[in-house]
């Protein structure tokens, strides 16, 4: 049941290209995932007592259900949850969930049905001052401007942008402490999508999907940079997947610099390596804490978005990227011309590209003992 994803790499800490972080799916039993379709239902769960952003999306297939739990109480994050029956709930207890301590404030029962469950928070807004980058600088984006922390923005109530035809809901927010009116007329938007079925959006980057994914597009728009040279960049926090089968992230590396996506508003997306979290000091997510307790198995990574001489962000002021989260096997994509294209362009390595192709498997703890080193 398992395809291996090229030889057997496990995670080089310090590898020679660090987006090229490519790895082999665990030989778990996995009859369970890769359904063709799914019962996929969307649903705001209101808080008390006040209402929160805490969006379930719950796909349904011949056996299996798959739970996808976003929010943005606290940094924006997501847990995700793989059960071997059609049967299993989501249960929240907001007093718990609020509180100081929400451990098991967030449960997915019944508890022995969940197969695999992971987490992925967003910490921060980098931005770098990307003008008079020396060659071969430590820092080819440049020098990082303060980070916005994502746990300190305040996010529209995403009833409003639930629509169930398409499946999507989009978590929008800005700086809840903005001085300088960066934000007096943007924002950061975080859209989710789920799919009862497989498929490829119109719009680069047009990721192939499955209904076991969820895709992500993030798009900071109208936000003034602080420096006439921004490059933008998210932090992310990744919970190691420590059980069979496994998770992943799914992108290329591509994000586009206009609404009009193509070749010419194409900027590189850079992967740094990964660090293990207690480095410095990330926000806690409510909700991964609620389900997993204290877990102390993250490690992080930096995305950054364009490069100091091609488009950027400065010339609209605009920026998305996307990517697909999921469980099991990743959609194997044999990418379009268009995309092809767009890659080639955005980073002159097509070869590399259809090797790599952002893809970014994360590794079972147990079968790849080089993980421990993180812990
Ligand atoms: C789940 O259902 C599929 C198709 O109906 C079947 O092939 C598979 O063996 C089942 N898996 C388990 C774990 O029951
Ligand atoms: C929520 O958790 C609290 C604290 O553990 C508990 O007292 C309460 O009964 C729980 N509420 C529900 C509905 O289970
Ligand atoms: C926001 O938009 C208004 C109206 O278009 C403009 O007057 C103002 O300067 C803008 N503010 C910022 C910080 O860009
Ligand atoms: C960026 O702004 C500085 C000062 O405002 C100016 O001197 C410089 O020419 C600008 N650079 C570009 C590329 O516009
Ligand atoms: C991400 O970027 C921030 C800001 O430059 C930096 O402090 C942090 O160390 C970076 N993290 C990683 C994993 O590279």
């Amino acid at each position: 049941m398992c395809r291996s994803w090229g030889p057997h790499w496990g995670w080089v800490p310090c590898g020679p290209t660090p987006w090229l972080l490519l790895s082999l799916v665990c030989s778990a039993p996995f009859g369970m995932l890769g359904e063709e379709t799914r019962q996929v239902s969307m649903e705001v769960i209101s808080g008390w007592p006040t209402p929160q952003n805490l969006l379930h999306i719950r796909a349904v297939g011949t056996n299996s259900t798959l739970h996808y739990v976003w929010s943005t109480l606290g940094p924006p994050a997501v847990v995700l949850v793989a059960t071997n029956t059609t049967q299993s709930v989501l249960s929240v207890n907001w007093s718990l969930l609020l509180s100081p301590d929400p451990e098991g404030g967030l449960m997915v029962l019944p508890k022995d049905s969940i197969q695999f469950s992971s987490a992925l928070v967003f910490t921060r807004l980098l931005e770098f001052d990307s003008t008079r980058v020396p060659k071969g600088a430590a820092q080819p984006s440049g020098k990082p401007y303060p980070p916005y922390s994502l746990a300190e923005f305040s996010w529209n109530d995403i009833n409003n942008s639930l629509d169930l035809a398409t499946l999507s809901a989009i978590f929008q927010g800005h700086p809840v402490d903005d001085p300088a009116g960066a934000f007096a007329n943007g924002s950061l938007a975080f859209k989710v999508q789920a799919f009862s079925g497989s498929g490829r959006p119109a719009q680069p980057p047009r990721l192939l999907h499955t209904a076991d994914v969820c895709q992500l597009e993030v798009t900071l728009a109208g936000a003034s940079p602080r420096g006439n040279h921004s490059l933008f960049g998210l932090e992310l926090d990744q919970l190691l997947w420590g059980s069979s089968p496994s998770g992943f992230m799914q992108w290329r590396p591509v994000a586009f610099s206009q609404k009009q996506r193509g070749l010419d508003s194409a900027l590189s997306c850079q992967s740094s390596s990964l660090h293990p979290t207690l480095a410095y000091p990330l926000p806690q997510s409510p909700i991964v804490q609620a389900f997993f307790g204290s877990p102390n198995n993250f490690c992080t990574f930096n995305l950054t978005f364009g490069d100091p001489t091609g488009p950027g962000y400065w010339d609209q002021h605009y920026l998305s990227w996307s990517m697909l989260l999921g469980v099991g096997m990743p959609p194997v994509d044999n990418l379009s011309p268009l995309v092809l294209g767009i890659m080639a362009v955005a980073l002159g390595t097509p070869g590399l590209m259809l090797l790599g192709g952002g893809l970014f498997l994360l590794l079972c703890q147990k079968q790849h003992p080089e993980y421990q080193s993180l812990n």
